[in-house]
């Protein structure tokens, strides 16, 4: 993949072509900034750490939610937004032969990084419609065979709610639960499936709170004993860990462009096609992707979903080693200043993605602790997927109580990263951890080695 500036982009043309004209005036501040970034200067400088003090923006550490645009994927993209803006879908002219020459080249891209051919990757809005239409279109396809669907208690949102949907139209879904450390056991997927009658299995790869990796190896092959289709939701691990589509013996799995460094509102899915998976389209139209998704491509986030996965698998190696290293500087130095620190998830990098980490800090209230990190983007683990203050579903599912899920913080850390932040963020943490814990009757408590769930709290109101 080229990492060369976009040269189809002409600004002289954009200078002197009447269509270009502002139809207003530039606000202020924006022109403002526009002259001093043509003076070469940065009025925008972005993240430093200077002393105790932040300039430009927090630190973004949460990573698992979406990650930054990689530049060189904004290259790839910017020919497509531009001058190459034609319908993918064109056939009769050159406007259309390369949106879909962009198109096609990004299939393959996708199709690479996970050991598939190109024929067998659709393109969507996102994991969430690719997981729509897996579990629904997978499930409905045999409905008049098979009516049960095994999937787990820690999904994505998007997956859960597909599988109540199924529910509804009278299929019989088990959620099965995971352990504490946020792993499924086969032997439990092993006895729920059900020959001949199981349609689907659905066990995410990565899971997006507390990073537990699942054995998906194992679980795809208890499927495909049972004669059940195996979908797995990896929008958290294609691109990040190693993943194929054969060595797995997967035969559905989605994918996300914002989770892989490219933009936002594309994702793909991948459809075996030998032995071929067979599915029932979710939505009506035009036929596109082979049927399975209709409607017109954006074609340049295509593009750009495609770079990503090309850089993703140029430089997925030494991403894992950065990622990895600045991990276990943020937990080590988190453990090195604080006692009573909890990892939710495997404390083995094998069965738990490095970049996740999901930390309690006991006797600390959670949420004056995101007040006072408010300098780090990081993300709670309560009240983590609604506005209400319940825990989080995925930690509930491990066994962590409740006090303590209330005090987990999400850090998420990736390509980008650097060391700085994650000292900025140890540093952060253990300073206002202290500082809550010195005023908790609770943490003096703890100290003394007295066990909270033994006391009796009275109920007077
Ligand atoms: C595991 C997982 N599945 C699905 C999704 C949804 O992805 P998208 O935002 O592309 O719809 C996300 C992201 O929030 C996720 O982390």
């Amino acid at each position: 993949m080229s990492t060369e500036p976009v040269a189809s982009t002409s600004f002289d043309k954009m200078a002197t072509d009447k269509r270009y004209a502002a139809s207003g005036e530039v606000p202020e501040g924006v022109a403002r900034n526009m002259q001093a970034s043509a003076a070469g200067e940065v009025l925008s400088p972005g993240f430093s750490v200077r002393g105790q003090f932040l300039e430009g923006r927090p630190s973004y550490l949460d990573m698992q939610a979406t990650t930054p645009m990689d530049p060189r994927v904004l290259d790839a993209m910017m020919p497509f937004l531009t001058e190459q803006y034609g319908n993918a879908h064109s056939r009769t002219h050159t406007y259309g032969w390369e949106a879909e020459a962009g198109v096609e080249r990004a299939r393959e891209q996708v199709a690479s990084l996970i050991g598939a051919s190109p024929r067998e990757i659709i393109f969507t809005s996102g994991a969430t419609e690719s997981n729509n239409i897996a579990i629904k279109g997978i499930a409905r396809f045999q409905r008049a065979k098979r009516r049960h669907v095994v999937t787990t208690q820690i999904e994505h949102k998007c997956v859960l709610d597909s599988c109540r949907w199924l529910e509804a139209e009278g299929f019989e879904v088990t959620y099965l639960p995971v352990g504490s450390n946020g792993v499924v056991d086969v032997e439990a997927v092993r006895a729920a499936v059900r020959p001949g009658e199981t349609a689907l299995v659905s066990v995410m790869a990565v899971n997006n709170e507390i990073g537990s990796v699942q054995p998906l190896a194992e679980i795809a092959a208890v499927a495909k004993a049972a004669g059940a289709k195996f979908h797995t939701d990896a929008a958290q691990m294609v691109g990040k860990l190693p993943f194929d589509v054969n060595e797995l013996g997967v035969d559905a799995v989605s994918i996300s462009g914002h989770k892989v460094y490219g933009p936002k509102g594309v994702g793909a899915l991948y459809v075996r096609r030998r032995p071929r998976l067979r599915l029932e389209p979710q939505m009506s139209g035009g036929g596109q992707e082979r049927g399975l998704r209709s409607g017109t491509l954006p074609h340049p986030l295509v593009v750009g979903m495609g770079a990503a996965c090309a850089v993703a698998e140029a430089e997925r190696e030494r991403d894992e080693v950065h990622v990895r290293m600045l991990a276990d500087r943020l937990l080590g130095g988190l453990r090195a200043n604080l006692s009573h620190v909890g990892l939710n998830g495997d404390e083995d990098t094998a069965r738990r993605y490095a970049g996740c980490l999901n930390v309690s800090f006991a006797c600390v209230e959670g949420e004056s602790l995101l007040m006072a990190l408010r300098n780090i983007a990081v993300s709670s683990g309560s009240a983590c997927t609604s506005a209400s203050l319940e825990p989080s579903y995925v930690l509930r599912a491990l066994g962590v109580d409740e006090e303590l899920a209330h005090t987990s913080i999400r850090f998420g850390v990736g390509r980008f990263t650097t060391a700085e932040e994650v000292d900025m963020a140890v540093e952060l943490c253990t300073r206002h951890v202290t500082r809550l814990r010195e005023m908790s009757p609770l943490w003096e408590m703890t100290l003394e080695g007295i066990d909270l769930k033994s006391i009796q709290w009275s109920q007077e109101h």
